[in-house]
């Protein structure tokens, strides 16, 4: 399912020993801990970076908290992913959502990330996906309908990417911080869900929609990573122990049919 990113190329990419490499003799190094960094200079270009080594870390200890896990069950609950499935996760961050899913479900899973950071996390601790380093906001790399499954849990949006790298019939999964997400740290949040569908609407018809809300007691160190997870490091004041708010909204999106398929 992998494609050659280079500009023009698009051939498909097969493992060679430590490499994978594409018909044009393109190649790239798997590395040590098993992901492929794909991104190619024209990518690079981004106004976000990608997270960074202690985001990551952060958002990782967060995960394992277990303050993310009805979170997860939600996700999984409106996805309903089963084992022929093939699931990309776009924005995966360091592969909580998918290598759970993956292992609970058995499918078949792909996450990229912008971040070699989060890449690298997820291949070290998920051996049961393919983790690629590139930039969502960019061509995937990934031959056209490849996926059953595309989810986003608060990260990219690539509507004509999603709509191309889909199977006909297949489901997006976009996941968004709902209003009351982590409330206690950072105030009230936007409304999001109707933007979000408008940005979809030229591909897809929203089929589902769920908001899916946890509560948990939280001590000051855990507080200090929420603060660096969403990029807002402590300043002056102290992080304060207490009880968080997690919220997300989830909506399930199908591709419109297209006239030709119609
Ligand atoms: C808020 S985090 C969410 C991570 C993960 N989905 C989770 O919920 O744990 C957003 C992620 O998007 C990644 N990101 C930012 N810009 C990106 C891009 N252009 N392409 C791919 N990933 C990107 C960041 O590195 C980060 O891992
Ligand atoms: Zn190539």
């Amino acid at each position: 399912m992998l494609a050659c990113p280079v500009r023009g190329c698009q051939r498909p990419l097969a493992r060679d020993g430590r490499q994978l490499r594409c018909a044009s003799g393109h190649c790239f190094d798997v590395a040590r801990s098993g992901y492929v960094n794909l991104l190619q200079p024209q990518d690079k270009k981004s106004k976000q970076p990608g997270d960074s080594a202690e985001a990551v870390a952060a958002r990782r200890r967060l995960h394992d908290l277990g303050v993310t896990r009805p979170l997860l069950d939600g996700v999984a609950d409106v996805l309903k992913p089963c084992s022929s499935n093939t699931v990309l996760d776009a924005g995966c961050g360091e592969g909580f959502y998918l290598g759970s899913i993956v292992a609970e479900h058995g499918c078949q899973g792909c996450g990229v990330d912008l971040s070699i950071a989060a890449i690298e996390a997820a291949a070290r601790r998920y051996k049961n996906c393919e983790w690629i380093v590139a930039n969502a906001d960019r061509a995937l790399p990934y031959a056209d309908q490849s996926f059953d499954a595309v989810m986003s849990i608060t990260a990219r949006m690539n509507t004509v990417e999603f709509a191309r790298v889909l199977k006909p019939g297949g489901r997006l999964l976009v996941a968004v911080a709902a209003p009351e997400d982590l409330i206690e740290v950072r105030g009230r949040g936007k409304e999001r869900v109707e933007r979000t569908v408008d940005e979809f609407r030229s591909s897809f018809e929203l089929v589902e929609s769920r908001r899916v809300t946890h509560r948990a007691e939280m001590d000051r160190a855990a507080v200090e990573d929420l603060r660096l997870a969403i990029y807002r490091p402590m300043q002056s004041e102290e992080a304060a122990a207490g009880l968080v708010t997690f919220s997300l909204d989830l909506l399930l999106f199908r591709p419109r049919r297209s006239m030709m398929e119609a």
